[in-house]
């Protein structure tokens, strides 16, 4: 396990051995490997991401494509599914498994987490063995889809700065949800209830507004500082607030103070449209590309995509920041689609200064030509793999 400690230099991490068990398409599957690049090739359907998906279940949540636990049983097998791995690092090789049982998932159980042979409670525990940083297909919409899902993928970065912060959210959240519930089933608009729920929402809120602020002026500085260059865009996390007349240039007391008497103020309002209509539950993110001076919406497809890269660039080494130096692993998946082969090429160097072992996936193999001397190469055929030479 990796013990803390106040060394900054890079430390590596990396998968050196993944067994997927009647995982989605893939009945046995076995990798091994030393390298810091593993390169994944196959048709459509192949079963590539999925083995990406299988990696990401040892974050907390239902990985990469939030998948329920019955929908990753292979359709043809017994039902039930394992996914187990090697990680080794500085600090020596730990083995972590995940799955459920067929009864389990019956049941309506959780998946079941192990380090080293010991059952942990949830896979949160993962996280003192190994970092996950994913970017997939369907994140290309990111900056031109719905709010709530950037805002999710936001605060995830944040978290990453300020660990509080997912727990901040989430008690946030179902504070809304009671006080949205109270003011539809109550005619009394004065009750000690809402005073009582909204002293405490304004409580959590204020300390989510400061490590958002926080979060966000720290990944600003990197993506200037470290990632960007000119082929990766220089570009800055801008916060669309809905906070009313809230203002942050103020001590926390005065913000909790400012936020409370809002919310009693705007209760006929909120009780009206059934929502809370003032919070940082209401606020968006996008970036604002300096070169072509717009927001990432209105950039092009292939610019989007370079923005997101940099923002995950920028995620990996807040990471390693904030983990004694150690680098998260990187799941790539069809990375190459929208790219042109130069910016192809500046990424994966990007990725070998960052010192990260990443999982790559691709239709074609001669895309990742610039990378063949530092990857190990797989094929996949109907959820068969077999390693190949390149
Ligand atoms: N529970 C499951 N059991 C068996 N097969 C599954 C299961 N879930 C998904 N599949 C199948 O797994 C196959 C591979 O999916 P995957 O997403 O890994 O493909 P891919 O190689 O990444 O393809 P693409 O290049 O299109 O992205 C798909 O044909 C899908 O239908
Ligand atoms: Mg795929």
């Amino acid at each position: 396990m990796i013990e803390k400690e106040k060394n900054h230099t890079v430390k590596f991490s990396e998968i050196n051995k993944l067994n997927l068990t009647d995982f989605r398409n893939h009945n046995f599957t076995s990798i091994s490997s030393n390298n810091k690049f593993i390169s994944i090739v196959g048709a459509n359907g192949s079963g590539k991401t999925n083995i990406l998906e299988a990696i990401s279940m040892f974050t907390p949540g239902k990985g990469m494509r939030g998948a329920q636990l019955a929908d990753l049983s292979n359709i043809s097998g017994k039902g039930g599914w394992s996914v187990f791995m090697e990680v080794s690092s500085c600090y020596g090789t730990t083995k972590l498994g995940t799955g459920i049982s067929n009864i389990g998932i019956k049941n309506g159980n959780s998946r079941q987490c192990r380090i080293d042979g010991k059952s942990t409670n949830s896979p949160k525990s993962f996280a003192n063995s190994i970092g996950v940083i994913w970017l997939t297909p369907q994140m290309d919409g990111l900056f031109v889809g719905g709010r709530s899902e950037r805002r999710k993928f936001f605060d995830k970065l944040v978290a990453l700065i300020e660990p509080n912060h997912s727990d901040n959210i989430k008690n946030y959240e179902r504070i809304i949800a009671q006080r949205n519930k109270v003011l539809y089933n109550s005619d009394n608009l004065s009750s000690k209830l809402l005073d009582n729920l909204e002293r405490q929402l304004a409580k959590i809120a204020a300390s989510i507004l400061i490590s958002r602020q926080i979060a966000v002026n720290q990944i600003n500085h990197i993506m200037i500082r470290d990632v960007s260059n000119n082929l990766f865009p220089s570009a800055e996390i801008i916060m669309r607030e809905e906070l009313g007349s809230l203002s942050k240039d103020c001590t926390i007391s005065e913000m909790e103070e400012d936020f409370s008497k809002i919310l009693c103020v705007n209760r006929k309002k909120d009780k009206m449209t059934y929502r809370t209509n003032i919070g940082p539950h209401r606020t968006d993110f996008t970036l604002w590309y300096k070169r072509n001076d717009m927001y990432a919406e209105n950039c092009s497809t292939g610019e989007q995509k370079n923005l997101l890269i940099s923002l995950i660039l920028a995620q990996a080494r807040v990471y390693q920041m904030n983990n004694q130096g150690i680098s998260p692993i990187l799941l790539l998946d069809e990375i190459t689609a929208h790219l042109d082969m130069e910016r192809i090429n500046n990424l994966f160097d990007q990725i070998f200064t960052l010192g990260s072992q990443v999982w790559l996936t691709g239709t074609k193999i001669e895309l990742f030509d610039y990378i063949h001397s530092k990857s190990d190469f797989f094929n996949i055929n109907n959820g068969k793999l077999t390693q190949i030479e390149y």
